[in-house]
């Protein structure tokens, strides 16, 4: 029987190509969309860490969530400066939420307070993508926008404390595979994978309408 992190893996790979090439993400990796996409993705991606992380202290002693909690991976503080960089000091004031994104965040932070399985999904979709494919948008918006490779407005991308992101994501899946959880909450798990993949399409989606790529 396949393992749980691989049954995961296979779940979502449909939707992983789906938003791999949205046109959202294929506009910004071609280098057809304008620094102000980035930007206002970087946004949206505040509103998701901020549900991710503001919930993990809480999770931390959780016997399911607890595991994953590893500050090591902690993003905000990265966003954060890279929203310096691109809106300026005043970041904050002109910062908001799509309502995909706020739609996303929510969910997020419903998982966080009810149901530690359903925060390990999203958990896994976001951080486990950020240190598979984050290297290459790093690198597509270096070369596109002139940032200083892995400094301000890249630094969400840069997992400074992970030296070695293979072996990372090799204890990240055992984790995944040591939950104890009946069949049926697996299941669950797998679908709020999807629903998470979902929701990040869905962001993708209304960035696609904000930012139209020119023909
Ligand atoms: C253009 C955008 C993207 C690129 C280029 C990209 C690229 C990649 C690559 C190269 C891998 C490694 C596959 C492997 O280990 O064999 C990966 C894995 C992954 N990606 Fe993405 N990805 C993108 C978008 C996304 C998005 C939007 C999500 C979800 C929010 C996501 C979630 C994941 C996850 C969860 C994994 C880990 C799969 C696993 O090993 O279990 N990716 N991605």
């Amino acid at each position: 029987m396949d393992s749980f992190s691989t049954l995961i893996r296979t779940a979502t790979h449909e939707q992983h190509v789906e938003a791999e090439t949205s046109t959202f993400m294929s506009g910004l990796l071609g280098g057809r969309l304008g620094v102000d996409a980035y930007a206002r993705y970087t946004e949206q991606l505040w509103f998701v860490y901020e549900a991710l992380e503001a919930g993990a202290d809480r999770l931390a002693p959780d016997p399911v969530a607890g595991p994953f909690v590893r500050p090591e991976l902690f993003r905000l503080p990265a966003l954060e400066r890279d929203l310096a960089h691109l809106r300026g000091p005043d970041w904050r004031a002109t910062l908001t939420a799509l309502p995909a994104t706020r739609a996303y965040a929510d969910r997020i932070a419903e998982c966080a307070r009810d149901w530690p399985a359903g925060y390990v999904a999203h958990h896994y979709t976001r951080y486990l993508g950020d240190l598979s494919g984050g290297w290459l948008i790093r690198d597509r918006a270096e070369r596109t926008w002139g940032f200083a490779r892995k400094g301000d407005g890249v630094r969400f991308y840069v997992f400074e404390e992970i030296g070695n992101p293979a072996a990372f994501k090799r204890g990240y899946r055992e984790l995944l595979d040591a939950i104890e959880a009946d069949e049926l909450e697996r299941q669950r798990v797998v679908a709020e994978c999807k629903k998470a993949f979902a929701l990040n399409t869905a962001v993708f989606r209304a960035l696609g309408k904000e930012f139209p790529l020119s023909a």
